[in-house]
């Protein structure tokens, strides 16, 4: 019998020392503990670990998130509207979550991490491009 698939754990880095896009008039968090504060009072998708960071490098489009595990790519997102997104980056973490590369399927992928992607980073583990070139 086989093994039922059973995904690696993803983490969601949240950088809590972005400025992001606006002030928060009456709150002294920056928006970026803000975003990390909303997602951690929801339920997290199975599978997936909140974890704070300090910058991402990111700082000019801030606010900005990392979802990384397992054998999949990496990917850093930006512009994150601390307010109003912290649902779209659970149901975006839950659906990287589902896969074993890290590539949400495109029409799948939630519209904000189309515009958004400041960065993917391989697996330790990637096949070298040039040579899998080589292969052909
Ligand atoms: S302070 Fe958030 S990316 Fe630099």
């Amino acid at each position: 019998m086989k093994d039922a698939h059973i995904p690696a754990p993803t983490e969601l880095l949240v950088c809590i020392t972005c400025r992001g896009q606006r002030e928060l008039p009456g709150d002294d968090r920056r928006p970026g503990r803000l975003l990390h504060d909303l997602l951690a009072a929801r339920a997290l998708p199975e599978g997936v670990t909140l974890r704070a960071v300090e910058c991402l490098q990111n700082c000019e489009a801030g606010c900005t998130v990392a979802l990384r595990g397992g054998n999949r790519w990496t990917y850093v997102f930006g512009k994150i509207d601390e307010a109003s997104q912290a649902d779209m980056l659970l149901d975006g973490a839950a659906l990287y979550h589902a896969t074993e590369d890290g590539l949400i399927p495109w029409r799948q992928r939630p519209e904000h991490f189309k515009r958004n992607c400041v960065a993917r980073v391989p697996p330790q583990n990637f096949n070298d491009a040039l040579e899998r070139a080589d292969d052909d």
